[in-house]
């Protein structure tokens, strides 16, 4: 996965002129907190050097997995069209680029974010690059989860950031102004997938319905220490590289998520758990099942067409 075009070249000349080291540096030191899920009160990217060290070393990546979470849910809800985005911990403005290569219908975009220095970024990043003009605001979702009802909600890469008696909270106040559809994506983590099944509870509770990953409300089939997550390979530019001190030119991102929806999507499919493994006549597929259960399905060249499809699919993929 690569980014946008735009958006490659306006990272590009953001970092322009950046000394390596800096950004390495700063790299680092984020690298480290959002290992540690470091909770000191500070916002991670809080200065200018934490921002654009994010923007060179995380966005791809984020955007990668909230740009696979948000196609999975297209196809899941093949009549969503969503005008108006509000997106929590907008960071960059990494969902709003996302969404908008998802969905042509966006018109609006409402992006709340604490941090003044990522602000500026995700700011100059979206200048001018839409048809619209997406509004930022400088809002403590802590303090107060404001933003307007929009069709599509985003938080993203965020509640690992926040003290956990918060996040039940904050994840219905933003239900609340969620017109059609709140994405939740987290690290691909055991910690990152429970904070999801703790929101998906949550909001199930409230009467929501989910319309990927999984392809049922029951609870979720799956049991620690396995998790439930998917992956994206990213591709890394040289300063992502450099920034990183990587060799190798790309990375998987792993990341877990939820679409909770208002109303159930209809012709629910099984969901692909795992990468297919294939051997001669015969694709092994991980499946979460519409009634509720996972398990492992043999499909074998015998079953023809169904053979075809199961040697087509991926991981995150609908089966
Ligand atoms: C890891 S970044 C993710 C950014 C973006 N959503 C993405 O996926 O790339 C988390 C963002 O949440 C913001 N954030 C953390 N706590 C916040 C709070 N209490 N209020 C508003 N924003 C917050 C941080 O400043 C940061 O920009």
């Amino acid at each position: 996965m690569e980014l946008p075009d735009t958006l490659r070249a306006r990272v590009d000349a953001l970092l322009v002129g950046r000394p390596i080291a800096q950004l390495a540096e700063a790299s680092g030191r984020l690298t480290r907190r959002y290992r540690a899920e470091t909770r000191d009160g500070a916002l991670h990217l809080n200065d200018e050097r934490a921002a654009a060290a994010y923007v060179a070393a995380r966005l791809p990546a984020t955007f990668a997995a909230v740009h696979a979470a948000l196609q999975t849910l297209a196809q899941a809800m093949p009549d969503l069209a969503p005008a108006s985005l509000l997106d929590a911990g907008a960071g960059p403005g990494t969902a709003l680029w996302a969404a908008a290569e998802v969905f042509s219908t966006l018109e609006a975009a409402e992006l709340l974010e604490a941090s003044p220095a990522i602000r500026a970024v995700g700011e100059r990043l979206a200048e001018e690059a839409f048809a619209f003009r997406p509004t930022w605001r400088a809002a403590d979702l802590l303090a107060d989860p404001t933003g307007e009802p929009a069709d599509l909600v985003t938080v993203s890469y965020v509640l690992d950031e926040l003290p956990p008696s918060r996040i039940g909270p904050l994840c219905e106040a933003l239900w609340s102004r969620t017109r059609r559809v709140m994405l939740v994506v987290e690290p691909g983590t055991p910690a990152g997938w429970r904070r999801v099944l703790a929101v998906r509870d949550r909001l199930l509770a409230q009467g929501a319905r989910v319309a990927a990953p999984c392809p049922h409300e029951a609870a979720c089939p799956i049991r620690e220490p396995d998790w439930c997550h998917f992956a994206r390979r990213v591709a890394r530019s040289r300063i992502h590289l450099r920034t990183k001190g990587a060799e190798v030119p790309f990375e998987d991102e792993k990341f877990s998520y939820v679409a909770l929806v208002r109303e159930a999507p209809s012709g629910r499919v099984s969901r692909v758990l795992a990468p297919p493994r294939g051997g001669s006549g015969k694709v092994q597929l991980k499946l979460c099942r519409p009634d509720g259960s996972a398990g492992e399905a043999l499909v074998t060249r015998r079953e023809g067409e169904r053979f075809r499809r199961a040697r087509r699919v991926e991981w995150g993929d609908g089966f």
